[in-house]
């Protein structure tokens, strides 16, 4: 006689039923993370910016990803105020911007990150004195010229890393935060890295990579202090995009330019605590995760030795030619 579906069901031992409902409910929770993979990369609306107030601050404006999100920032109607070291260069950014959104409003600060904080942290306050600072973009970063060994670092060098990198976030954002805490809303940016969160190791790029984990781990306990007060604190992740500090000119699908990058960021803003905005850094950051993390230290120390082999070379060709030893 021959039994119905769920007679047959019924019918198995006891640990078949179990594991045919645990993968049940593994094929539903990928299905699920899926589902809300298309959604959050493809359908869901970017937040109204305006809403966390008229202005938004921008470190690092001048070029690569800071400059296109200042663009995208203007293109929602906010006003800005940027945060950059030249002003010739902040004049250049602010005009270009003014000649395509008429309406903005900006304001330059100069401030090197890497020089004097606490003269530049007052010029900020002076210049967000009263303004509704409802978005803060720490963009502003540095890595080596080229990758290195821990030791090869000098003391400059790493000077100016973590303090461009970690304490000038610090600063900007205690200058900001005090403002959004009193008018209950805003939303924070900062600008971490896939040294962290898609690799295992950054090797030959420690110092760089070590800052950007201080930027994670801050914007994630940051994002539980705030939330209640209405402030959104949000790390977001990109990989390499193709601009001055990658030293890739040419983009491709995995290396965006920085409009493509900053266009896929503006979406984030408001939503998930830690994010990888642009999409195929999102499967790039799944593929390396799924790969023997041994396999992946060794392939990055390979691909970092290289570069940090060319770079010497250069430097000694440089210093060569700068004494005379050879022409050309
Ligand atoms: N590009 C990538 O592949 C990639 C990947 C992961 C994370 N990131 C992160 O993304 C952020 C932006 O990087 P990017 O690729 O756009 O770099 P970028 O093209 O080199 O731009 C860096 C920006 O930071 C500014 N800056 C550097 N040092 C400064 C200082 N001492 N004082 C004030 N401003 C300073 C630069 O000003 P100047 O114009 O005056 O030089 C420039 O505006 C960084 O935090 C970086 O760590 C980049």
């Amino acid at each position: 006689m021959e039994l119905c579906i769920g007679e047959q069901i019924k019918a198995q031992p006891f640990w078949v039923l179990v594991a045919l409902i645990l993968g049940f409910l593994l094929v539903l929770n990928s299905a699920l993370a899926s589902l809300r993979w298309v959604y959050v990369y493809f359908v869901r609306p970017a937040k109204d910016l305006k809403k966390y107030g008229s202005w938004a601050l921008v470190t690092g404006p001048t070029d690569g990803i800071g400059k296109s999100l200042a663009f995208e920032l203007a293109g929602k109607y906010l006003n800005l105020v940027l945060v950059g070291r030249n002003l010739e260069k902040l004049n250049d950014v602010s005009d270009a911007i003014k000649a395509r959104y008429g309406g903005t409003q900006i304001r330059n600060v100069v401030v090197d990150l890497a020089g004097d904080l606490s003269e530049g942290i007052e010029r900020i306050g002076e210049a967000i004195e009263g303004l509704d600072v409802g978005v803060l973009v720490n963009c502003a970063g540095v890595s080596y010229p080229y990758a290195r060994f821990f030791h090869e670092v000098d003391e400059e060098m790493l000077k100016d890393v973590i303090q461009v990198n970690v304490e000038a976030i610090n600063r900007v954002t205690n200058a900001v935060l005090p403002g959004m805490l009193g008018r209950k809303r805003g939303a924070i940016v900062n600008i971490g890295s896939g040294s962290v969160t898609a690799t295992p190791s950054f090797p030959l790029v420690s110092v760089y990579a070590a800052t950007k984990a201080y930027v994670h781990e801050l914007s994630r306990n940051l994002h539980v202090e705030c939330k209640l007060n209405g402030i959104d604190v949000q790390c977001q992740v990109p990989l390499h995009v193709a601009t001055k500090m990658s030293r890739i000119e040419k983009s491709s699908l995995f290396t965006p330019s920085p409009e493509e990058y900053s266009k896929a960021s503006i979406r984030w803003i408001g939503y998930d605590h830690t994010c990888v905005p642009y999409w195929p850094h999102s499967i790039q950051t799944t593929l390396l995760r799924a790969l023997p993390q041994d396999l992946v230290d060794w392939f990055l120390f390979r691909y970092f030795l290289d570069i940090r082999n060319e770079g010497q070379i250069q430097d000694f060709l440089k210093n060569s030619k700068n004494k005379g030893y050879i022409r050309g």
